[in-house]
């Protein structure tokens, strides 16, 4: 049996349970905030969205959709390789000042992103990423977000791909080790912030990398505007003048960015160039659509001007506040990451904590495997700058009352 066919296989029973028990999507008829009123005329207070920071509801942003649908219609249906509507040029130039000069492409999302660069960097034809003669070989993290995963066929056709855990760091070093010896080149990939807890120590990895000749890859969606004084995401943030020219960075324009998209951001000029003319969904696809790509240029905006740094300290006091009425074995205490996860156990545990917490007016996500690992199941929280701490407090009280069986 294939390994997808056994994942799905082990996963079927409680996921199928999940979404038989009305649990998951939600129809929803209005929002207001985080407010949401639902088609069956429930009201509900979200920890789902990650949209981190608000900017999707805000009204300037909204207004630039209108503005750009107006200006060109809903959508360009051609690949902007023929004709683009100028808000493409804009948003580059923007972003290129987000992530402090290194050069930006923008796609319909992040899967998109890197279903367009990772066929590219393994080819070995990317400028400024040459590729040993005897081919790639990948290390992946097993925290790696599935729409890196799922490309490991795709990745399968250049080199061998290997799984490892990037929190131990010896094993992470002797298999970059082991692919250097081979005479092949490592391209090590890794979520930068994992969407269901942790962060990689970025510097680490692409110092590891850049010693034994190699490329690291981070996909930065939960890191995208949520670090630094532009919201350059965790790795420019973290990394600062540190770091590797030796890496490709992917961040999403969806999540805390408030828009919809992925964005690449490379070291060389020429491998934007490069990644435009001869990446399968930038020159065969059409473009991100209109109304996103207007959102995204006030968004961009928005974090040039102060304006998101200004809601990560919102966000921050947020996170500081429910970690605060916790002990510290919930999954990110203390971390500067918007995510956070409260551990159930077995995965039919997770679906009832859901629904309960439903019951006490909140929606969470009932995070279970293939996503995080097979008995660890959690409830996940997407915590906001524009939650109000009325919120973190009633939500904090629901969990311990609804999981951890303590009084509100
Ligand atoms: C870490 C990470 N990478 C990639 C994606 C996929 O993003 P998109 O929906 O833009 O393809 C997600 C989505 O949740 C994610 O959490």
């Amino acid at each position: 049996m294939n390994y997808l066919a056994k994942r799905l296989m082990v996963a079927k029973l409680h996921q199928d349970a999940i979404w038989d028990s009305g649990v998951n999507e939600l129809d929803v008829a209005a929002v207001e905030g985080k407010r949401v009123k639902l088609v069956d005329g429930r009201k509900l207070t979200e920890f789902v969205s990650c949209s981190y920071l608000g900017l999707d509801q805000r009204q300037d942003i909204r207004d630039a959709a209108h503005s750009a649908i107006d200006l060109f219609g809903v959508q360009m249906s051609a690949a902007r390789t023929r004709i683009r509507a100028a808000l493409f040029g804009q948003l580059d130039d923007l972003l290129m000042s987000i992530l402090g000069g290194w050069y930006p492409v923008t796609f319909n999302s992040v899967s998109s992103a890197h279903l367009a660069i990772v066929p590219l960097l393994a080819s070995g034809e990317l400028p400024g990423y040459p590729i040993a003669q005897n081919g790639p070989g990948f290390i992946m993290d097993k925290c790696t977000h599935a729409s890196l995963q799922a490309l490991r066929a795709i990745m399968a056709q250049f080199g061998p791909v290997e799984r490892v855990d990037f929190q131990n760091f010896d094993n992470t070093m002797a298999a970059c080790e082991r692919i250097a010896a081979s005479g092949k080149t490592i391209i090590a990939l890794c979520d930068s912030v994992g969407s269901m807890g942790g962060t990689v120590d970025i510097l680490a990895v692409s110092a590891l990398t850049d010693r034994l000749g190699g490329f690291s890859y981070f996909d930065d969606a939960h890191g995208t505007s949520v670090f630094g004084q532009r919201g350059q995401g965790f790795v420019f943030h973290t990394g600062q003048t540190r770091l590797s020219e030796k890496i490709i960075v992917v961040g999403s324009l969806s999540k805390a960015f408030g828009a919809t998209g992925g964005v690449v951001a490379l070291s060389d000029a020429g491998a934007a160039k490069y990644l435009k003319r001869y990446s399968v969904p930038y020159a065969f696809g059409g473009p991100p659509s209109i109304p996103a790509v207007g959102s995204a240029v006030a968004s961009a905006n928005l974090h040039l001007d102060g304006t998101v740094h200004a809601l990560q300290s919102e966000l921050r006091k947020n996170t500081s506040l429910f970690d605060s009425l916790f002990s510290a074995d919930i999954v990110n205490s203390g971390s500067q990451s918007p995510i956070r996860g409260i551990v159930v156990g077995e995965e039919f545990r997770a679906i009832d904590a859901a629904r309960v917490l439903q019951r006490h007016g909140f929606v969470t996500t009932a995070a279970m495997y293939p996503t995080v690992e097979l008995g660890k199941a959690m409830i996940r929280l997407a915590i906001s700058a524009t939650h109000t701490s009325d919120d973190i407090r009633g939500v904090a009280r629901a969990i311990k009352s609804a999981i951890q069986g303590r009084p509100g």
